[in-house]
């Protein structure tokens, strides 16, 4: 069962986090946060979800009481923030999982060891009009998993299976809000400058990527980000292309 008091022993935020909702199960936290009134900076946390959301309309496995499954109710942001905000994020998680592990970035927002698939950030916005009504941040992150159904066990991994060692979720989840409060000011500051830092965490810097569109496979060299976010890949002439569309997949590519 999650702790909360220790938690909160960790926990050093002015904000994030200080109101948790604690699921022993549910649908998917993200749903869960869009469909209440919550205070901003809400984390709803769940030991086990039954529709765990995962990009593209995939499923995100969520085994009982071994991973962190968990979302974050933000205040209203610029739409054309979201992807760049989206990407500091990533690096927060990064920093705060380089304490135990090798993690790095897949753009946009998968969380790597190597090689293999630790975790991954999905935000869901309410919009009505051209007014955004709520900013949900979902994160999930394999922690002491070991065991992972055969169609992605050749491809995700955890902390434990990366490191050997068996984390406390509490201490990871207090860690990552203490991580997000810290970004999220500098971020909103105009203080991250996502292009330069985005070299420090891609895991696919300079390296061959494999870029998947409509069922079409092309091998691209991945150059780094451009400041609103977007992928920048070039292909065997030099030519430059910023990826745009969250849709498009992509593989290392050796
Ligand atoms: C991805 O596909 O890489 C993103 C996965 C995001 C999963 C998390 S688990 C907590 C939150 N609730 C959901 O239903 N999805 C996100």
């Amino acid at each position: 069962m999650f702790d909360e008091k220790l938690y909160r022993e960790f926990l050093a935020t002015e904000n994030f986090g200080r109101n948790i909702l604690v699921f022993d199960e549910t649908d998917s936290t993200t749903a869960r946060l869009l469909d209440s009134e919550t205070p901003y900076y809400t984390v709803a946390s769940a030991e086990s979800q039954t529709a765990g959301r995962g990009r593209s309309g995939r499923r995100w496995v969520s085994e009982s009481g071994v991973n962190l499954y968990f979302s974050v109710n933000l205040p209203p942001m610029k739409i054309e923030d979201l992807l760049a905000f989206n990407i500091a994020i990533g690096f927060a998680v990064c920093d705060v999982l380089r304490e135990y592990a090798d993690v790095n970035l897949k753009w946009p927002n998968d969380i790597m060891a190597g090689g293999k698939k630790l975790g991954g950030i999905l935000f869901e916005t309410a919009i009505s009009g051209s007014v955004m009504d709520k900013v949900i941040l979902g994160i999930g992150i394999n922690v002491n998993m070991t065991e992972f159904p055969p169609e992605i066990n050749e491809i995700a991994a955890s902390l434990k299976t990366e490191t050997g060692r068996t984390f406390s979720r509490e201490e990871i989840l207090a860690r990552l809000m203490n991580g997000f409060e810290s970004f999220s000011d500098l971020f909103f500051k105009g203080r991250i400058n996502i292009v330069e830092e985005w070299k420090k965490y891609s895991a696919s810097l300079d390296k061959k990527i494999a870029l998947h569109k409509n069922g079409v496979k092309t091998v691209f060299t991945e150059k780094g980000i451009t400041p609103s976010g977007f992928l920048i890949a070039e292909d065997e002439r030099g030519v430059k292309t910023e990826i745009v569309t969250g849709d498009i997949g992509y593989d290392f590519s050796g």
